[in-house]
């Protein structure tokens, strides 16, 4: 790299400034939403569409040749001199949970998309291609079908997951020919990457937690980021009337199911990076004069290592079966998503620990309990994770999640000191 940008990688000019433009970005996406009132993003919905079409916009302008992918991903290129030079992987999700947040995802997209519309504004190549994707999809809210986005690249996507159904019974293959996607199972098997062109893979994100907020800082270097294991949980009582029921003769399914989020709580307190939860629950044909007759609910648990996470959730499976057995219901479970812990590469943690350092943040490195992107792309290259400082207390999944715009800033000017210093 050049001349154009400060040797010290901008810091010396305190801010590149754009924090502002990458904050503006994030409000003018969440303009785009399934819903009036708050920001749901869905898979392939016309809301989804349309911010793929306004982020792929931002590309082209920031200099980049953009396609959207087989599985609707956005993918930026800002070209090397050498076509043969090797690949550097960025970016994020732009779908969100139900009523999310508008950085989640969205600020791993927006923050490189800055960066790189400053360098081809001052005519500055990277010694590698450097490829900015904006994943279609991480949060499972459509089909349940977490990270099947960033799974293509990695030749991890389930043909399977093409015939599941969203709640309107809409399948996937039709989602994405609605969209104009192709929906077979070549066109999504072509994009599976080859991992001898890419160079490694580094995301950024908002922290989600209160951690960095805590201590005082506005950055941290990801160590690794928590497995997790996904279940549906059925409960089959018998539905029945709840005036003339006597208490003593129910298989209320709800009353088992709320027996199984305390346990499933109770076991999850047990190891420090240990968490479960219960996100979902559905009373099925539900009233108010009907005893339950069958409760659907959804388990999610998570630790930093593998072995934790997995004697837990033999654990639960257990006492949930306890619990149904003891109030004369059935129950089943489905495991919809099982994805171990991914360490971040030594080497990039150290590379981005030294950016860190030099915007004058004292670098802090902590685990991701949240899932992302990353976790997939390490099963074909090397990873690592920037931290973004949230405010509100850290919270995320949430519409009060918030970002400082000097955090940003100071975000921005560490991914370009990285590119900087990055050797493919
Ligand atoms: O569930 C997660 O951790 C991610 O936000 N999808
Ligand atoms: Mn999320
Ligand atoms: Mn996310």
């Amino acid at each position: 790299m050049s001349e154009s940008v400060p040797a010290d990688g901008g810091a010396s000019a305190g801010s590149l400034g754009l924090g502002a433009q990458i904050l503006d970005w994030a409000d003018q996406l969440a303009g785009h939403s399934d819903q009036a009132n708050s920001l749901t993003v869905a898979y392939l919905t016309r809301a989804h569409q349309t911010a793929a079409a306004e982020i792929a916009g931002w590309m082209i302008e920031a200099g980049m040749q953009v396609e959207i992918d087989a599985v609707g991903n956005v993918v930026g290129r800002y070209s090397a001199q050498d076509p043969a030079a090797k690949v550097l992987l960025t970016g994020s999700h732009f779908d969100t949970v139900r009523n999310g947040g508008k950085y989640d995802g969205r600020l791993g997209i927006l923050l490189p998309i800055a960066v790189v519309k400053r360098l081809h504004e001052h005519g500055i190549r990277l010694p590698f291609h450097l490829d900015v994707i904006a994943f279609a999809e991480e949060e499972g809210l459509r089909f349940q079908s977490s990270f099947l986005a960033s799974s293509a690249l990695v030749g991890a996507f389930d043909p399977a997951w093409l015939d599941a159904l969203d709640d309107d019974g809409v399948s996937m293959r039709d989602a994405m020919r609605a969209a104009g996607l192709p929906g077979t199972e070549e066109a999504i098997r072509a994009l599976r990457r080859d991992p001898a062109r890419i160079a490694a893979f580094i995301e950024i994100h908002i922290e989600q937690g209160p951690v960095l907020l805590e201590r005082g800082l506005a950055l941290g270097v990801v160590t690794s980021i928590a497995g997790s294991v996904r279940m549906t949980a059925s409960v089959i009582g018998q539905a029945s009337h709840a005036g003339t029921t006597p208490m003593t003769m129910r298989r209320d399914a709800a009353a088992a199911a709320a027996e199984m989020t305390l346990a499933i709580e109770s076991r999850c307190a047990q190891a420090p990076s240990l968490v479960g939860t219960v996100g979902m629950l559905n009373v099925v044909n539900g009233a108010s004069n009907v005893v339950p007759g069958r409760c659907d609910f959804s388990i999610d648990i998570r630790a930093a290592d593998d072995a934790t996470r997995d004697e837990a959730v033999v654990d639960v499976l257990r006492v949930c079966e306890a619990i149904a057995q003891r109030r004369g219901v059935a129950m089943s479970f489905a495991r919809t998503m099982a994805v171990p812990s991914a360490p971040c590469a030594e080497p990039l943690m150290d590379l981005l620990a030294a950016c860190v350092e030099r915007v004058g943040v004292p670098h802090f490195r902590l685990p991701s309990g949240a899932l992302h992107d990353a976790m997939m792309l390490s099963r074909i290259t090397n990873t690592c994770m920037l931290f973004v400082r949230c405010g509100n207390g850290g919270i995320s999944h949430n519409p009060a999640e918030t970002v400082a715009v000097e955090d940003v800033d100071l975000a921005g000017l560490v991914f370009l000191d990285f590119l900087r210093n990055f050797r493919a």
